[in-house]
């Protein structure tokens, strides 16, 4: 059993989705594995008037299955809710009361993870009231946790960030990517450099393209207060398209540490092409979708979605072709997409390589490796074999590897990875300020790009995108190498 951690848990945004959905569970999974055992506490702040006994209530339904209700039970004893203001500096001072008394109560030596799960506008808030209200410890650990989003744009980035490194160091503060908690996303660094057959192949003579698509089907469900000031270029491509495409083009680092990792990521983002805002609008299509049947039933389009604008701009479709000037893999195209509503759930990256010179076997096709993040994973590696039979024609074939799903559901899931890290003060899987910089500039200059434009391309619920997404690559002369359906051609 891996060694239990003390500490005890500040979270902003106690009665919130997000606690709910994933956070507890995740904590959970962390009780049951006995890194969160005896010597810890979880005080959760919102602003609703709860009691402890109906806080551990909430606590046990978001995470108790049909044979762990006692276990969840005992779990929840440890769960603590505060009434919180999170601009009343008194509040501050009864946390700060409550804390200590946990901290003797659990004997979690002073350590603290605050853990920032709740709408941005109060992330500066909170940690300058952490700071003026003293709730930093002096013995033991204080580590900040802080979701997404992390800023509109790189200026609303930087002054996010000033504010909670007047409180935090660098080396104590947690930005959550959960794409960087996945296992598929982590298995790429070892695919990548664990393998020298890959390693030798992973450059800009043996690589035709990369494709990454983190595609949903959803739609943009109850989130539009939130979905309407981001879109999907904020949404998904800043954080986790970004972090994908940093595995992907970085450098092997010097070991499996934070600082190595961060390092050759830095490089990577520092490397990736920039574009001038006419470039960007070359090279970025958005999307909105549209109305649809779907299954029989119709789906609404995003403009008629409850709170959003009927008039509204914003991206639920982002597709883009980002290349690097990293001399390995220099004029590469790395198209991403990403969107809502799109034909089915799936994330999934495909190297093509480059097909062969005619010999033999006339022009051989290209090989494709994909690596199938969620919710499928594994690997296929699809390769020319020769066609049964008495014949030399070659077919492409799969060598197919996939986790066996009752494994792969068993290991952590990826907050509960997260959260561990944080805990024991590993920041490999976390976003680096120096990332999150680099992400943001080049994002600006698409959004700068898109204000220029009125024009809004539109995709049916669906499908895989607007026409232009298509045509992006065939500008290349290539092709998007996962197709569930063929764009049903929008307007
Ligand atoms: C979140 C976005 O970061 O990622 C959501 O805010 C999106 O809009 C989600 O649905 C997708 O995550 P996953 O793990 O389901 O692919």
């Amino acid at each position: 059993m891996a060694e239990e951690t003390a500490a005890v848990i500040i979270l902003f945004g106690g009665s919130g989705d997000l606690a709910q959905r994933k956070l507890y569970p995740a904590m959970f999974g962390l009780y049951k594995r006995g890194i969160l055992a005896q010597h810890f506490a979880v005080i959760g702040t919102a602003r609703r008037p709860w009691t402890d006994a109906h806080y551990r209530d909430i606590v046990v339904s978001a995470v108790a299955g049909d044979n762990d209700h006692d276990q969840a039970v005992a779990f929840a004893a440890h769960f603590y809710y505060q009434s919180h203001d999170v601009t009343d500096a008194a509040h501050y001072i009864t946390l700060k009361e409550l804390a200590a008394k946990l901290d003797a109560k659990y004997e979690t030596a002073g350590n603290r993870l605050y853990y920032m799960a709740m709408a941005p506008t109060f992330f500066a808030t909170i940690a300058s009231h952490l700071k003026s209200e003293a709730l930093l410890t002096d013995g033991g650990f204080n580590r900040l946790v802080i979701e997404k989003p992390f800023g509109h744009d790189y200026a609303s980035a930087k002054a996010l960030n000033d504010s909670i490194t007047a409180t935090f160091a660098e080396s104590q503060i947690f930005r959550i990517d959960h794409y960087l908690g996945k296992e598929m996303a982590q298995a790429i660094m070892g695919l990548r450099f664990g393998n020298p057959i890959i390693k030798a192949l992973w450059n800009k003579d043996f690589i035709q393209d990369i494709q990454i698509t983190l595609a949903e089907a959803v739609g943009v469900e109850e989130r539009a207060g939130y979905y309407e000031t981001a879109g999907a270029l904020r949404d998904m491509v800043q954080n986790h398209v970004m972090q994908l495409v940093a595995y992907l083009t970085m450098a092997e680092p010097t070991a499996l540490s934070a600082a190595a990792v961060h390092e050759v990521k830095a490089e990577a983002f520092a490397n990736l092409h920039r574009y001038t805002t006419a470039e960007a609008a070359a090279n970025f299509v958005r999307g909105q979708y549209t109305s649809a049947q779907i299954a029989g039933a119709t789906v609404p389009g995003y403009r008629q979605e409850d709170g959003v604008a009927a008039a509204s701009m914003t991206d639920t479709f982002v597709a883009g072709r980002i290349t690097t000037d990293a001399p390995a893999l220099a004029g590469v195209p790395i198209y991403v997409r990403t969107g809502k509503r799109l034909t089915r759930k799936s994330t999934q990256v495909t190297v093509t390589f480059k097909p062969g010179t005619p010999g033999l076997f006339g022009t051989q096709p290209a090989a494709h490796l994909t690596i199938y993040i969620e919710p499928t994973q594994g690997i296929t590696l699809q390769l020319n074999g020769k066609k049964l039979g008495q014949t030399n024609d070659l077919t492409p074939e799969n060598l197919d590897f996939r986790h066996d799903k009752k494994a792969a559901q068993a290991a952590p899931e990826a907050y509960e990875r997260l959260i561990e890290d944080a805990l024991v003060g590993d920041q490999t899987n976390f976003n680096h300020w120096t990332e999150l910089a680099a992400t943001w500039r080049y994002i600006d200059v698409i959004l700068a790009a898109w204000a220029k434009d009125d024009a809004m391309p539109t995709y049916p619920a669906g499908t895989m995108g607007p026409k232009q997404a298509f045509e992006l690559l065939q500008q290349d002369g290539h092709d998007w190498f996962w197709q569930p359906t063929r764009i049903q051609m929008a307007d």
